[in-house]
């Protein structure tokens, strides 16, 4: 069986992928890494396990060699609002990470490899209505940075090299199981949990924000779609556009109302806001549904319920 490893296993995205993904494949065919001290117990008890940090190349080589790894998910991220925060952690992480991965990957001859982009590739120049697959890259913070700069990368090591490298420009993320860490998208989960705990929620940005977004399976499955794949069918090495839904915070806000009486939300932006702004609004990904059958299937009511539902059962026992 081909051998899988998830590099940022218990981030965001990394914790849902890696147990759909043993789900598919078997627990001993995926090895989950993090450069953190612990695995959750779901991880852990699920599969192999390792630790080491993305930039730690000869380390990473020789798991890779160890396990005779064929595939290679490299989600090993800093987000946008935590990048600001620190710009060099997240250039070395983001960036000379992903350079180190694709290096590995070219060494030991893996044979195909995943690397996140974001919607956060565009800037304030972008189009934000219906964001095209081609157009202006502007990024304003380093996160968008690295990931126009990793896209490029992507794309040049699969023109030099012929590595079979694919990736997706996810949208905001929202998920019960892994919390978010430190996204301008945040409040899109956050407003579950603080829904449920307390009936309340001081939202981050403003309640005319519209962000594209997309509920969690739907990006898993997407991800484990692109990689299945033929390879000829693809026709963007950069990073394909993904939609799903766009909101306004004060859509979502409505939605969970309706699931949680008595919930009240109120408004005060922060520096995320600035970040939330230079972002596209909705995105055209009508190349993805062509090339290989993209399409999503939560829309804002469904991915609420079923938030609720799941958030109940975790929070509350219920
Ligand atoms: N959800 C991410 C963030 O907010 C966007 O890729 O940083």
């Amino acid at each position: 069986m081909a051998k899988v490893l998830v590099i940022g296993a218990v981030g965001q995205i990394g914790t849902e992928l890696t147990v759909a993904l043993r789900k598919k494949f078997g627990g001993q065919s995926v090895i989950a890494a993090t450069r953190k001290t612990a695995f959750p117990e779901e991880i852990a008890a699920g599969g192999p396990c390792e630790y080491f940090d993305v930039l730690e190349k000869e380390k990473m080589k020789e798991v890779v060699k160890k396990h005779g790894i064929e595939t290679i998910y490299q989600l090993a991220s800093l987000l946008s609002a935590t990048g600001e925060k620190n710009p060099d952690a997240a250039f070395d992480i983001n960036l000379l990470g992903l350079k180190s991965s694709l290096d590995v990957a070219r060494e030991c001859k893996v044979k195909k490899i995943f690397w996140p982009s974001s919607i956060a590739a565009f800037g304030p120049t972008a189009p934000h209505e219906g964001t095209p697959q081609r157009t202006v890259l502007e990024p304003t913070t380093m996160y968008g940075v690295t990931k126009v700069a990793g896209e490029l990368l992507c794309q040049y090591y699969f023109r030099k090299y012929g590595l079979d490298i694919r990736s997706v420009r996810y949208p905001g993320l929202i998920s019960y199981k892994a919390e978010p860490g430190g996204g301008a998208t945040d409040y899109s989960v956050a407003i579950f949990y603080e829904a449920i705990k307390n009936r309340s929620y001081r939202c981050f940005v403003g309640p005319q924000t519209v962000l594209p977004m997309m509920y969690m399976p739907d990006a898993i499955r997407g991800t484990i779609e692109l990689m299945g794949a033929p390879s000829e069918r693809l026709t963007v090495r950069t990073s394909y556009n993904l939609a799903a839904i766009s909101f306004s915070a004060m859509e979502l806000a409505d939605e969970v109302a309706r699931l949680i009486p008595g919930f009240t939300c109120s408004y005060e932006p922060d520096s995320r806001q600035q970040i939330a702004d230079s972002w596209p609004k909705s995105i055209d990904d009508s190349q993805a549904r062509r090339d290989w059958g993209w399409k999503h299937e939560y829309d804002l009511r469904r991915m609420s319920e079923d938030m609720v539902k799941n958030l109940k059962t975790k929070l509350l026992g219920q």
